[in-house]
């Protein structure tokens, strides 16, 4: 039996729940992600790997401005998880009522999280219905620290209509990515 798509899914499983956000011109915008690893060996010059799913509003933000903040969450900001990952910035501003300040880079910072890192692109690779990003570490604080969010927590945390209505728009996002996830254009990304 090929199990493949659950050893995949470990990694998903046990990753920190992170929001991304990013400024395009004058408009500012976050989503929700667990898809991003460590990926530079050197202390010194730290790197991150992230997957933006193409239909997300954020995807275009990052596309065009080069630059994002990732926050890591504390176990008691599921509220956030809902307000970023849950609604697309096309239907809603979710930065009302949410305390922020603007980064270094521009991009909105969240208040009371675990930690941030501010981030620039340094090369793309489409996906087909996704781009990772080679992203640069180039300034973070830790805010609250102890324990972050990670996927697992979250299934834990929240309520259960909450989990059954994710589980509704994951199904929704399967449809859109299905007729592209195989269509990857291997041009080089230009800086
Ligand atoms: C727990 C959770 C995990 C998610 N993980 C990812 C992810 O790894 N990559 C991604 O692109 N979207 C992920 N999403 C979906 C986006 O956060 C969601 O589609 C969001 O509404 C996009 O907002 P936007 O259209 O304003 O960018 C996740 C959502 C939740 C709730």
């Amino acid at each position: 039996m090929n199990e493949a798509s659950s050893i995949s899914g470990i990694f998903w499983h046990n990753s920190p729940v992170v929001i991304i956000t990013s400024r395009r011109e004058d408009e500012i915008n976050g989503q929700v992600a667990v898809t991003l690893v460590t990926s530079s060996i050197v202390h010194t010059v730290p790197r991150l790997l992230i997957g933006i799913w193409k239909g997300n509003h954020t995807h275009g933000f990052i596309m065009k401005s080069r630059n994002l903040v990732v926050h890591l969450l504390k176990k008691d900001q599921t509220p956030l998880v809902r307000n970023f990952g849950f609604y697309s910035g096309r239907e809603k501003q979710k930065f009302t009522g949410i305390d922020h300040s603007q980064g270094k880079n521009g991009c909105p910072v969240l208040g009371g999280v675990h930690s941030y890192v501010e981030c620039s692109v340094l090369n793309a690779m489409d996906g087909g219905d996704m781009t990772a990003f080679l992203v640069s570490s180039d300034y973070g604080e830790i805010v609250r620290g102890g324990n972050w969010m990670t996927l697992a927590d979250f299934y834990a945390l929240a309520p259960e209509e909450w989990v059954i209505e994710y589980g509704q728009k994951l199904m929704e996002s399967v449809n859109f990515s299905m007729p592209i996830i195989h269509k990857i254009d291997h041009e080089a990304f230009q800086p």
